[in-house]
């Protein structure tokens, strides 16, 4: 029987990176590079192992669709204490992406260049066009075709995708009828490496001239419009505020309060995410292990995320013991576009421990639950809370306080005027 091939879903920016190497606009790159190179694909050692088996590596969307097969060539460390491996070796396309806002913008340079002559002036943009540009690309074109190449890719421009590519069609209409194309060019986190990659990219579309924009000057009414509506004021975007702290160091208690204030008000809407709540149902069945509490944050973290997408507020307070967890939930929501709030609820074990209002830490010291936070298991303190409230000896109004007080000063809030 032949090995199966197995099947992997890589993050957004590889999809991005797969997407242009499928297009040709990497050529005369046709796959993933090894180690050192810019376009590189990691995956779980386990996967790697498989594949290495298989001698292949089946690419999926979020979906699971087969996208693409990676032939293994080689294999390295991707060192992240080894966690992950990386894999290069040719990509052969299987399906292309059929969704996604303005799919039918994606194109390859090839089809580019076969509807766009040497005369054709091309604009790459990462953000909408101000009127400054405007006029400067109808001056430069001097009545030739203009082209704006919208750069989506993951990190890469300064709006949303969608919204970039909006603006761009409004700005494309503004200067009588440009063309649209849009390429999943992602950012790597780095300037440099962004910069002669993107450099690449844009010489493999352009079918003639380049001219960069300077974003200089106002938007126009209109465009000005598509950014408002994509980049919300910080008392209109989403907002996730996530306690974490031991078990009885206030956190629920904390938290309640909030979303009382929050719903008095009536300003936003509010959704809570309670740790024990969770527990019972969206997490029912998930153990104390940190595999599973692991789990518990992920399953917390994106509905939250989901909710701050939509210009909600969702309070979250389970204890979150572990920082890599949090770190990913800041990502998730960084990504939907909302705002993350981590308030350590720091009040001493001793303390949670003398309060012991479920009895669990009696319990626990008695061995009759396991891994028990603060007893046989570990909470990481959080380096990057923007609030650090100890409860002990604190009124709920007294501690609730130094959080609210946070947000007001941050502008999530309004102060109440009442
Ligand atoms: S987390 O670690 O996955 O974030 P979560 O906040 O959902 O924990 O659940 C913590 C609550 O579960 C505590 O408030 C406590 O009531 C209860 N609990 C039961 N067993 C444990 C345990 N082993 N460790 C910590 N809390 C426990």
């Amino acid at each position: 029987m032949p090995t199966p091939v197995p099947q992997h879903c890589p993050t957004p920016r590889e999809l991005d990176d797969l997407e242009l190497l499928v297009h040709g606009a990497l050529a005369p790159l046709t796959g993933f590079e090894p180690a050192g190179g810019l376009v590189t694909l990691h995956v779980p050692a386990d996967v790697a192992e498989a594949a290495q088996a298989a001698g292949e590596l089946e690419l999926v969307d979020p979906e699971g669709l087969p996208l693409a097969r990676v032939a293994v060539e080689s294999t390295f460390d991707a060192g992240d204490t080894g966690e992950t491996v990386g894999i290069a070796g040719p990509v052969t396309p299987l399906t292309h992406a059929e969704f996604g806002a303005f799919r039918r913008l994606y194109k390859s340079p090839g089809q580019v260049r076969a509807d766009h002559g040497p005369e054709t002036l091309t604009v790459p943009v990462t953000d909408a066009l101000t009127l400054v540009d405007l006029d400067r690309i109808r001056e430069k074109s001097g009545g030739d075709p203009v082209l704006l190449l919208a750069l989506t890719g993951h990190g890469t421009p300064l709006l949303s995708p969608a919204a970039l590519l909006r603006a761009s069609l409004i700005a494309a209409q503004q200067l009588g009828g440009a063309h649209v194309v849009a390429v999943p060019l992602a950012s790597r986190g780095d300037a440099e490496a962004d910069h002669a990659l993107g450099q690449r990219v844009v010489d493999a579309y352009a079918p003639g001239p380049v001219l960069g924009v300077t974003g200089e000057g106002d938007l126009g009414d209109e465009i000005a419009a598509v950014v408002e509506h994509d980049q919300p004021p910080v008392d209109g975007q989403g907002l996730v505020l996530f306690f974490t702290g031991l078990s009885g160091s206030g956190k629920s208690t904390l938290a309640r309060a909030l979303h009382d204030v929050i719903l008095e008000r009536g300003e936003r809407t509010v959704t809570s995410l309670d740790g024990d709540v969770v527990r019972r149902n969206l997490s029912a069945g998930l153990t104390f292990s940190k595999e599973d509490r692991e789990t518990n944050i992920r399953r917390i973290g994106w509905v939250a995320a989901e909710i701050s997408r939509h210009g909600g507020v969702a309070i979250c307070s389970p204890i979150a013991p572990f920082d890599t967890t949090r770190q990913q939930v800041r990502a998730m929501v960084d990504e939907a576009g909302g705002a993350f709030v981590l308030i350590h609820v720091a009040t001493p074990l001793e303390e949670c421990e003398r309060r012991d209002r479920k009895g669990l830490y009696a319990k626990a010291r008695a061995g009759e639950i396991p891994e028990f936070t603060g007893i046989s298991s570990p909470y990481e303190e959080p380096a990057d809370a923007a609030v650090r409230v100890d409860t002990t000896g604190r009124s709920i109004e007294d501690a609730l306080d130094d959080v609210l007080d946070h947000l007001y000063d941050a502008g999530y809030l309004h102060r109440s005027t009442g």
